[in-house]
């Protein structure tokens, strides 16, 4: 599969948008839906050199769950880490030099940036957190954040 040209153009998104639309229409499982989103967000984008999900499994602990790329950590803890630090506050991390975030978790020593969204429920409950790591210094914007905000939204936002 061809990653589309890298850009945080909105076509690029549009286009993803669409294809997870179309994929993931009518399914409920948690599981079956972070596997088709991680996939097909990872290969939407050469900037993409880790795409994964984090799962809320208890108060305060994150745990592993469908990714694409080099292995991850299993589990992480609210208070460490840029997904930590998505989990705790429910905000996006947006870290343009991960070297320069306070405890970052280098799953792997050539990542450079990192985005790492919220994914609520239908009742607005984080129930894990979505993490992009690229091998590019300063490689995401306020347009990926947005963009792929939507597309949890869609996909995990009806989820009971
Ligand atoms: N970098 C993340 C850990 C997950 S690995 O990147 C897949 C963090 O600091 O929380």
């Amino acid at each position: 599969m061809e990653p589309e040209q890298s850009s945080q153009s909105g076509d690029h998104y549009l286009s993803l948008k669409a294809r997870v639309r179309a994929l993931t229409d009518g399914e409920t499982d948690a599981i079956s839906l972070m596997a088709t989103v991680a996939c097909e967000v990872h290969h939407s984008d050469q900037r993409f050199d880790w795409t994964g999900f984090y799962r809320v499994v208890s108060p305060g602990l994150l745990k592993i769950r469908p990714y694409q790329g080099g292995h991850g950590c299993l589990v992480i803890p609210f208070d460490k880490g840029v997904c930590g630090a998505c989990a705790s506050t429910q905000k996006v991390q947006l870290v343009p030099d991960v070297d320069a975030f306070p405890g970052h978790i280098a799953c792997a020593s050539s990542t450079r940036s990192e985005l790492v969204l919220p994914v609520f429920d239908a009742s607005r409950s984080l129930i894990a957190v979505f993490d992009i790591d690229s091998d590019q210094p300063d490689a995401f914007g306020d347009g990926d954040a947005a963009a792929l905000s939507e597309i949890l939204e869609l996909v995990f936002g009806g989820l009971s």
